[in-house]
This record gives structure tokens, sequence and C-alpha cells, in this order.
């Protein structure tokens, strides 16, 4: 066993840069059968720093391929969070008709980014592309809207139709040391009007950031669609919480001018430790509301020791509302490929003592579990590699409760805060047959449990090659079990050298 760990697997179906640091996801979009996704990057480095946008694209959202930097850090300016609305070309500088129905070839891709100047500044600059998304003319005009502040950040523009059938633009901003999100309209995508502010509330000692608001039908249906606003936390000051950032959404009402939630907190969106600054693509097919987050925290994140890349992007997860006992709480569940994979395999029952099952996984593996708590009792599922690291799931039916601990000596060589249980309570009685999803590719595990009704999301270091699963549970009783093991890494160097070749 090595206590430490100097090399973490690089993932093979969530995206990472080919070398240096990456944070948020930025400007996601859907074009003309592209998913791009730009992302908070250093050209230059590992760490934190000359804050750009770096550029990949994805047909199916599984397969990558990373572009030159679309947005590049110069002298005094740094190009933080924001976000791209697609709009055909001939409506661009007209009305806000929605890009996604748009039967036209031409599209006019237009960001709108932090500018964070170095005497401490920020504010919201534009830029256009107009050869889908590769090439970006800041507008001339930079700043276009601008407070004066220092904190003012991460503008994610979205649309809304009012009652007439008019379609305008919003966009959300945060005053993150304020707590408030900032919401302003535009009908052009270039002067931009103040209608409200939302917040304060919840936790003091955070900033808060990276806005998003999403309207999604409650149980399908579309007649009773509610608006959830997205906000990513970091805790700050002298005291920061040490388990760092997280995501929480709170459902409510808009009506094109102020946001009015339902309650009067903030809910978790998700329970591990490792998602942040999630976003939801422009212009998804359907109308849907796929999102993705940077997997890690600002805890730690500049300690992990993976190399010559740091930071991945979350599995790209479409949200919906679903009432579960008796609550509509937002649900989380991976894009089609992930199903599609774990199609192909084939499940096996377990059923016996208390030690049901060992088998091993690629470490880059998905596996579905299926039971019933009331049988069965409590069940453990420990993953181990062949570092000094343990991960260990667990579901308790009295409580209902889900945990994931990470915990050993290379866990703890990460960072002091790096080892954690994380546990949710899940929604019901803890009677009601259970279905989970794990997914483990290389460093980042994201649990889902019940199709989506809660999600764990976190880093661990189990070290190289194959992971060691042990099942266990309290009574004898039947677990269906899938394994769907991806083999080869798909996310190759050759897509990027070839691509860098074609420019
Ligand atoms: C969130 C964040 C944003 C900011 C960006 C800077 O993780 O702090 O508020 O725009 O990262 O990289």
């Amino acid at each position: 066993m090595r206590a430490t760990n100097g090399h973490v697997p690089r993932p093979r179906f969530h995206f990472t840069p080919q070398r240096n640091w990456m944070n948020d996801p930025n400007g996601l979009v859907y074009d003309r059968g592209l998913w791009h996704l730009y992302f908070q990057y250093n050209p230059e480095g590992a760490d934190w720093g000359n804050m750009s946008w770096g550029h990949a694209t994805s047909a199916d959202l599984r397969h990558w391929t990373e572009h030159e930097v679309a947005l590049r850090y110069r002298d005094g300016e740094q190009i933080f969070s924001g976000s791209v609305v697609a709009t055909p070309v001939a409506s661009a500088a007209g009305s806000a008709s929605a890009g996604a129905d748009s039967a036209d070839d031409e599209t006019l891709l237009t960001a709108f980014y932090t500018s964070a100047y170095d005497d401490d500044h920020q504010a919201q600059s534009r830029a256009i592309s107009r050869d889908g998304g590769y090439t970006w003319e800041p507008d001339s005009q930079n700043p276009v809207l601008d407070r004066g502040t220092s904190a003012f950040r991460d503008p994610k523009v979205i649309r809304f139709t009012d009652d007439d059938g008019t379609t305008r633009y919003v966009m959300l901003t945060v005053e993150a040391d304020d707590r408030q999100v900032l919401f302003y309209s535009s009908s052009d995508l270039r002067s931009w009007q103040f209608l409200s502010s939302f917040g304060p509330l919840g936790d003091t000692g955070v900033v808060w950031e990276c806005p998003d608001l999403v309207p999604l039908a409650v149980d399908g249906d579309p007649d009773d669609t509610r608006w959830v606003l997205l906000l990513s936390t970091n805790p700050v000051g002298d005291d920061p919480d040490a388990a760092g950032s997280s995501m929480s959404y709170i459902i409510g009402a808009f009506d094109g001018v102020s946001f009015t939630p339902d309650a009067s907190e903030l809910t978790r969106l998700d329970h591990g430790r490792d998602f942040y600054a999630g976003v939801t693509f422009d212009s998804a097919p359907d109308g849907e509301a796929v999102m993705l987050g940077w997997m890690s925290n600002w805890r730690y994140a500049g300690a992990f020791p993976s190399s010559p890349w740091r930071g991945a992007m979350s599995l790209p997860r479409r949200m919906s509302l679903r009432t579960v006992a008796g609550t509509v709480r937002l649900v989380q569940q991976p894009v089609g490929f992930v199903g599609e994979l774990l199609a192909g395999a084939v499940p096996s029952t377990v059923s016996g003592a208390s030690r049901l099952a060992d088998f091993t996984l690629s470490g880059h593996s998905l596996v579905e579990l299926e039971w019933d708590p009331a049988s069965t009792g409590t069940l453990r599922l420990q993953l181990r590699g062949d570092a000094d690291a343990l991960v260990e799931l667990s579901h308790e039916p009295s409580s209902n409760e889900l945990s994931v601990t990470r915990s050993g000596a290379a866990m703890e060589a990460v960072h002091p805060d790096f080892p954690s249980t994380s546990t949710v309570a899940l929604p019901g009685e803890g009677d009601r047959p259970l279905r989970l999803l794990v997914s483990l590719d290389g460093p980042l595990l994201e649990v889902f449990a019940n199709d989506g009704e809660a999600t764990v999301s976190n880093l661990v270091v189990l070290g190289v090659g194959p992971v060691s699963s042990t099942l266990t549970i309290e009574r004898p009783g039947p677990v269906a079990v899938t394994v769907a093991d991806v083999h080869s890494p798909e996310v190759g160097r050759r897509a990027l050298e070839l691509d860098g070749a074609n420019r």
C-alpha cells in the first residue's frame, strides 16, 4: 500500500483539460449539434491565475475535443466566469428569439464574462463570435455593465418570455460579498436595465457566486413550472467553514422582474464536497436543463495532486422537479450516455450472507445497485485501490441516511480537510426499494440516489489500477448489481493535436 499517491488517473468519461488549471464551467451553449464548454483556465500553469476561458466541444457530452483558448487574460484584466447565448444571425441585434429552434444555419454567439481588473474592480464585459465559438471579439465598449464595485461578477444570461409572447434576455449577476443576486434585462443583448435584487439569505460568512435561474416543470407538468435559482457559496473571512464551497438551490416564482422564493432557506444541491459553480447550457435541445459543475472545492482545489492537469467537470446532469414524499425536490440525472453504458452491461443478482460480493472495477466504472433496505438492513459498498485509502458508501434504513466517507493516509495527504463523511437523509421513510448509481472515473466519484433525488459528488484518491469493491449487507436479501467498465481512455491528446493542427 502506498501512503501517498503521486499519480491520479485521468478521467475517461468526464472532461479534464490536457494540462493546467481549470475551475468553473463558463459559456455553456448548445449550437448546431455541438455542446460548447468554456471554462476558467490558466493557460500557463497548474495553479489558479491568468484566468482565461479555455474551450472544448462535444457532440455527445461524453467525448470532448479541447480547442485553443477562447478568451485570454491580458495585462491588468482577467476573464472571470460568465455565459454565452446563441442567436440566429438575422435576429441577433433585434428581438430575442430562442436560438435552439432556429432553422437558420448562421448563429451569433454572444459571451458575457466578468472583467476582473488588477485594481480590484469587477464589471461585466461582452464578446461576440461569428465562427461558431472558436474566435471572439471583445466589445470596444467594455465593460458594458459596471457598478464600480469589487465583487460584481458571474453574468448568466437566460431568456424570459412574457405573457404576450415577447422574449427578453435576463442577466443574473452577483454582488458576491453582499450575498445578493442582481437581475438586469435587455432586448438586444447590448443595453441592460436593472430589474431587482435577491438576497442576502442563509449562511453569513460566505460569498455568493455563479447564479443561474432555470424554469422546470413539476413532475413533467408543463402547466406547473417553477423557477429554480442555483447558487454557489464559498466560505470566507477569519473562521471559514472547513467543509468549504458548495451549491444550493431555492425554488420560487419569476415574473420577468423579480424572483420570489417559495421557502425561506436555501436547500443543498449536492451533498458531497466537490460540486461547485454548476450552471446550465443555453439553447439545449428540447429546452432541457443540462448542468455541468466543477468537481473540486476551493478549500483544497490547489492542493489536488493530479498532473499535468488540475480540475475536472462533473457528469452532465439533466435537472427536473419531482414530488417525493410530499415535497417538490430538485432531481439530477446523468445524461443519456451513462444509461447507455449501463444498458450494455448484464445485471447480476446477488443474495446471501453478509459479505455479499467482491468484484473488481477498472476504476472508470458505473455501478448500479438495487435493493430493498427493509429486507437487507444496512448496506455498505467499500472501494479500495493501491493507495492507502478507503471509500465507503453506506445506507442506514432506520434513518434513511446515505453516507459517503473518504479516509486513509492518501486522502489525508491531499489536505487536512480532505478526509470527510458526507451524509444525506433521503426523502421518505427508508423502507422503499432503493437504487444507487455510483460513477467512479479515476478521482471522480458521483453517487445518484433513486434516480437523482439526492447526489453526492466527491474527489477521491484511490491510486492507480483496478479498484476492489466489497458489498456487505446486514441481513440476507437480494441486491441487483450492474457494472459497466470503461476500459480505454476516450478523451485523448490526439484529438487536441489534430484539432490544433487543423486550426
Ligand atoms: C467561482 C469563482 C467565480 C469567479 C471565478 C474566478 O468558483 O470564484 O466567482 O468568476 O471563480 O476564477
